[in-house]
């Protein structure tokens, strides 16, 4: 039987309608490449903002790359547009960072040493731990972030690194490299991310040395990922602490749930709010033009298209997520 384009959309309603009770109700909801295809072809042309240039090697990658991906918690890999496309994961990491500080330390201590409230500034604020008198902050903004990494276990920087970057390859399902030139060019120019660890060191919020600490920082925000890992990454938060690829748990649900509340706090910075009041998924980007949103129970996706606002967020990929989250009726507000 040779299959039309329609009946290949009916067949991909009735399996994914099958196999996943929670998005059941809706066949529309089940239609996820169209989805997909629809936001990709609507957002394709516009593509407003600017690449994050204050790291040199960002503003040299093509803005317009758009790829989105979309993974369901049981396993199955929807994309569009160039979903294989190396970029820079840049703080999308720390959301990874930080479940293994949770995993490794327990949750508690991510509340005592670093704080989970939102700042409502900017994510390099240095305002931000000068006007809060326990100097808390939380883990996706820069100061929260790299006194996440200096909470990681290993004794030097090659220690910390090879857990993390295992850690990483864990959810990605695949082995990660580092973008070297991007490495290069965020050491050479991170006297802001240095000036707030000294900072936080001279009131006791930073937990180890700063040069390797920081160095551990700029390795995990120069991984080369696609959006597609980016989705498969985020569909284990997605799927309550279990790879839905692989089956295994990685961190406890516990963790997952503590994660997501951050991310829906602060995963896009000062429009963290504006966004939840929005989309109403937790979310985190990255200055590399990558955003990660979960639906728990369902599906995770992410987008990556370089060109940014003002909070330092893709816009192009706010707006595909919006569009993929209104279509799935996802909202978990
Ligand atoms: O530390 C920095 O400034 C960058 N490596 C990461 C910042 C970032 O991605 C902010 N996100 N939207």
């Amino acid at each position: 039987m040779k299959l039309t384009h329609y009946t290949i959309i009916l067949l991909q309603v009735v399996v994914f309608t099958c196999a996943s009770p929670a998005l059941a109700k809706s066949p529309q909801k089940a239609a996820i490449q169209i989805i997909l295809d629809n936001a990709y072809h609507k957002f394709k042309k516009q593509n407003p903002g600017e690449n994050a240039d204050y790291i040199p090697a960002l503003a040299k990658v093509d803005p317009t790359y758009f790829g989105l991906a979309l993974v369901t918690t049981d396993g199955k890999i929807y994309s569009a547009g160039d979903v294989s496309q190396p970029f820079s994961i840049q703080s999308i990491s720390k959301v990874f960072t930080l479940s293994l500080a949770m995993e490794q330390n327990g949750p508690q201590v991510i509340v005592d040493k670093i704080g989970v409230n939102a700042t409502g500034l900017a994510f390099n604020s240095v305002t931000a731990i000068e006007q809060n008198k326990a100097r808390s902050v939380n883990p996706l903004v820069n100061a929260g972030a790299i006194a996440a990494v200096s909470l990681l276990d290993g004794k030097n920087e090659k220690a910390k690194w090879s857990g993390l970057s295992a850690w990483y390859n864990k959810f990605a399902n695949r082995k990660l490299n580092v973008l070297e030139d991007v490495y290069q060019s965020e050491t050479d120019t991170n006297g802001h991310n240095r000036a707030i660890a000294e900072l936080l060191t001279s009131y006791d919020r930073f937990y180890g040395d700063v040069d390797t600490n920081l160095a551990v920082y700029t390795r995990q925000c120069s991984v080369a990922v696609t959006a597609k890992d980016l989705a498969v990454m985020a569909s284990v938060f997605a799927n309550n602490g279990i790879h839905p690829l692989t089956k295994k748990r990685l961190m406890s649900s516990d963790n997952v749930s503590r994660v997501l509340a951050v991310m829906t706090t602060a995963g896009l910075y000062e429009n963290s709010g504006q966004w939840a009041y929005q989309v109403g998924l937790p979310a985190k980007s990255g200055v590399g033009g990558g955003i990660i949103a979960v639906s728990p129970g369902q599906f995770s996706v992410a987008v990556f298209s370089p060109r940014l606002d003002s909070a330092g967020n893709s816009i192009r990929a706010q707006q595909a997520i919006d569009f993929i989250a209104e279509q799935l009726n996802a909202n978990i507000f």
